[in-house]
């Protein structure tokens, strides 16, 4: 094998990274591992110098000779394990991208639930839960490697273990643990193939164990790393990094929401959502002009399916370019209109803003390179990919021109007054992608060869003579089309111009200490991660690129996407201060939930990934703590097919951000195009709009507390092994499990039950789950499995109506639905639905015990509509009381 290695040497670059990892892995269980010495232990901390055992192995690069080692426990659960080196050389994330949560208040260790030992020589380390004596990670289990490019950790863990998390992925909800491997390297994944590696990067993950309870780990690093996980000769989890420290945080549950409630304080607690964009959107890449946009949304007026909002991808711009409208084909006074005629229909619109810019001579361009934000080569010139404008730039976050650069653009483009006055955002190619391969020498032949599809002529002047009933004038045949372009302004005041070299080392303690290693190859690391792309600079930035602060793309590629929302949420904010943005981006990292939402990117109209988009949503909902989550409905490659679309429509409605969107060359598939997703989409969007209120209390909670607002069935039941590896049930809420049809042709589903009181949400009749599978059948495509979990109150607004602001005007109703205890909970928050800071909530409490039921907590929001009625669910059939019940002050009643 070693022969083979070397003769393979001198061809093919991938073959030489293979055989380099066949000849040199062996070697790494030789490697020495670390001896600890110094150790003070002061109670709630503990540190430690580390001195590599022996001759360094140097398997992928250089080993470390000193490390130190830092423990604390932060809180009674969380506890904290740092290995860095003495030096902080080597690349730790910056404090102004991921906060540390703080160990300056630490706890005391004799009341965590968490306990850290160690042994010197080697240098191992375990945690174990100290109400069971459960180890939960034990380093033992093969010798610690930390090098400059290469860093490897093991943990041994239980028998048979139940993993979730570690994305973003396509894999199976429960990971699977033999021979699995999770790449974590941000990329363009269209088609989002299982097995790789795709737009995000989380390294965390779930550890369930039943009844000896679940606990969480994060890595808090943005390598590009492989999470190994086999369970073939005694199971184990390893990362192995292309770099940076070992910065794990252990979370000790005991239950799996504990779980998510401690990580949410780590991650931070989500954004919370405007109302609308709870409502029901539609996109598609290839609307080839406005017209055919507005016509889409008649369309939807004629078939009386509500649409909230309406989304226009990269068609709208001249030639791709960021910053600019199509004069032909998206003329500035007829988007104009077209929004207009959305807000005076209670509809809101949103575009997408690539984070590439067409590196040519027009403002936006020449604007951001005298005030040099691009990313620049070690010569100091700008870094040039190729994008779907040809050849492009990309924003260097860490420059401290680039948000007002910016702001600026945003303020100029979206101006409600003269520009485009969208109402939210869509982020893309943010990983960041790129057309070029590495090395990218001549972006400018991407200039036709990107992804643009050819156009059909514009429809000038309406010129088919196509109505499209009442939007104004200038949709109307023969309406007036004249060219428009948008006139930029010069960017605003107080920037600062013409910044000189780079300040890699000016005052902020940030910039002084981690940026990494010198001396590394930051393009062809030793070690290869399981890239599909191939290269780590491949189909993305050069990895080698120095980022303003002198940090490399190569540490903090997989949070380039993340900056770039950042950025776009405070552009959003600073142009309309008061408001909620509703922001959805692609590329992702820990954290960003604080900022932002997500959908889940390039998926297929195909069944498979129909069915993973679950898995999908309670990764990022329930573990990522980015709840504001969802996958293009009906698919976006290929063709989808009305059944599929229809089974779709019914899943989406319950995915917490609802969009149909196709690619450009898929057919069309909006709702109403065919008889079974019309009806479908008239049953069930009405279903999603009457229980939007319910959905965003859980969501606000969520965003409050870090408990999820979409649930795994295992949250609820930790106990209940046959949960564990459900990933096509799941509760939108607390208590709404959702089982959708899973098989094309089919109109049964086998769905599982826990033993509990459930009821049938379409014929509210009660339903005794026995922790078993039951078999349902005749569930037409325009329909979908809804059980109610006894122990709920549900209030549902009384009717749906077309567009969330007429459904605000709605009254509720209440369904009691009492477990087998005959007892029920519920809650319901109230507020404007927009504003950034609310001035008037209500959190309000619904109990109902043995027949008495209560209304108490906040009534603060001035509520305008009243609870109509209130019906008790029950074996023997129902009860109604008739209201109107105010919202805004307790209330009783007895049934
Ligand atoms: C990317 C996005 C997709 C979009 C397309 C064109 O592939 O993931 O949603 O339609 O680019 O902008």
């Amino acid at each position: 094998m070693f022969t083979k290695g070397l003769v393979l040497l001198g061809s093919a670059l991938p073959a030489l990274a293979v055989s380099l990892e066949k000849r040199q892995s062996p070697t790494l269980d030789a490697c020495p591992g670390y001896t600890a010495s110094n150790v003070r232990n002061d109670g709630s901390t503990v540190t430690a110098d580390l001195a590599l055992a022996g001759t360094a192995c140097n398997v992928y690069g250089d080993d470390l000779k000193d490390l130190k080692l830092l423990v604390e426990y932060q809180t009674e659960q969380r506890l904290h394990v740092k290995i860095y080196d003495q030096a902080e050389d080597v690349y730790q994330i910056q404090e102004s991208v991921w906060p540390r949560p703080s160990g300056g208040n630490n706890a005391n260790p004799t009341t965590s639930d968490l306990a850290f030992s160690w042994t010197n020589n080697p240098f191992t380390f375990a945690i174990t839960r100290k109400a069971n004596n459960e180890t939960l990670f034990d380093s033992s289990a093969a010798p610690f490697v930390f090098e400059d490019q290469y860093l490897r950790l093991r943990t041994s863990l239980s028998d048979s273990p139940s993993l979730y998390g570690l994305g973003e992925h396509t894999d199976p909800f429960q990971l699977n643990t033999t021979n699995y491997t999770s790449t974590l390297w941000n990329r363009d994944a269209y088609g989002t193939p299982p097995g790789t590696n795709l737009y995000g990067s989380h390294p965390v993950y779930v550890d369930h164990r039943g009844e000896n309870g679940t606990h969480g780990v994060l890595l808090a690093s943005s390598a590009g790393m492989d999470i190994k996980i086999d369970d073939s000769d005694g199971a184990y989890l390893e990362y192995n990094a292309l770099g940076g420290v070992v910065d794990l945080y252990f979370l000790a549950g005991p239950s799996p929401k504990e779980v998510a409630v401690q990580y949410s304080a780590l991650s931070g607690t989500p954004a919370m959502m405007p109302y609308w964009g709870f409502g029901s959107h539609q996109c598609k890449y290839g609307y080839r002009d406005v017209w055919q946009v507005a016509e889409v949304v008649a369309n939807y007026s004629a078939a009386a399916i509500p649409l909230e909002t309406m989304w226009t991808d990269i068609d709208y711009m001249e030639l791709r370019r960021l910053f600019t409208l199509d004069p032909e084909r998206y003329p500035l006074e007829l988007v104009r209109q077209l929004v207009d005629y959305l807000h005076q229909h209670q509809q809101h619109y949103i575009v997408m803003v690539n984070s590439a810019i067409w590196r040519g001579d027009n403002d936006v361009y020449n604007d951001g390179a005298e005030l040099e934000v691009w990313q620049k080569r070690a010569n100091g010139s700008f870094y040039e990919g190729a994008v779907w404008p040809g050849p492009t730039v990309f924003p260097d976050w860490f420059h401290p021109n680039t948000q007002g650069y910016w702001d600026g653009k945003f303020a100029e483009f979206f101006d409600a007054s003269t520009g485009v006055d969208i109402d939210g955002l869509w982020n893309d190619m943010n990983e960041p992608a790129n057309f070029c391969p590495y090395p990218c020498a001549n972006p400018d032949d991407y200039s036709t060869k990107s992804k643009n599809p050819p156009q059909p002529p514009p429809v000038r002047e309406n010129a088919d003579g196509r109505q499209i009933p009442g939007f104004p004038a200038g949709f109307q045949p023969g309406g007036n089309n004249t060219r428009h372009s948008v006139e930029l302004q010069a960017p605003s005041a107080g920037l600062i111009k013409r910044v000189g070299k780079r300040q890699a080392s000016n005052n902020s303690a940030d910039l002084a200490e981690h940026l990494g290693l010198p001396g590394r190859d930051l393009i062809n690391p030793g070690y290869t991660i399981k890239n599909p792309a191939g290269s780590i600079s491949n189909m993305t930035m050069d990895t080698s690129i120095q980022n303003y602060d002198g940090t490399y793309h190569y540490d903090t590629h997989n949070f380039w996407g993340s900056m770039m929302s950042i950025a776009s949420r405070k552009s959003m904010v600073a142009r309309r201060p008061t408001r909620r943005p509703l922001i959805i981006t692609r590329s992702t990292f820990v954290g960003l939930g604080k900022y932002v939402g997500k959908w889940l990117g390039d998926n297929v109209s195909t069944w498979e990934q129909y069915r993973f988009s679950i898995a999908g949503v309670l990764n990022f909902a329930s573990i990522f703590q980015i709840p504001m989550v969802g996958p293009d409905i009906c698919g976006f490659a290929g063709n989808t097919t009305e059944t599929l679309c229809a089974r779709w429509t019914t899943l989406g409605a319950f995915y917490p951000f609802m969009r149909n969107h196709a690619g450009d060359t898929s057919i069309d598939q909006e709702y109403y195009r065919w008889p079974l997703t019309s009806a479908a989409a008239r049953k069930i969007i009405p279903v999603r709009y009457r229980l939007l209120d319910y959905f965003y209390t859980a969501f606000h909670r969520q965003t409050t507390t870090g408990l999820p607002s979409l649930n795994p069935l295992f949250y609820h039941y930790p106990e209940d092994a046959n949960t564990f590896g459900i990933e096509h049930q799941f509760f939108y809420g607390d208590d709404i499990l959702v089982s959708p049809v899973l098989e094309e042709n089919s109109t049964s589903v086998s769905i599982y039950l826990p033993n509990a009181t459930f009821y049938d949400f379409w014929t509210l009749e009660r339903v005794q789950g026995s922790g078993a599978y039951i078999n349902l059948t005749d569930v037409g495509f325009d329909t979908i499995p809804l059980h109610i979990r006894g122990g709920a109150i549900l209030p549902l607004r009384a009717e749906s109506a077309n567009t969330t602001t007429e459904l605000r005007k709605q009254d509720f109703v209440l369904w009691i639905a009492p477990n087998s205890t005959n007892q029920a909970y519920g809650t319901l928050y109230l507020d404007d639905g927009d504003s950034l800071e609310q001035t008037a909530t209500s959190s309000i409490i619904f109990t109902y015990d043995d027949g008495a039921f209560s209304m108490s907590g906040d009534f603060g929001f001035p509520s305008d509509v009243s609870i109509k009625n209130i019906t008790l669910l029950g074996a023997k059939g129902q009860q109604t009381v008739e209201g109107p019940v105010s919202l805004r002050q307790p209330f009783e009643h007895c049934f």
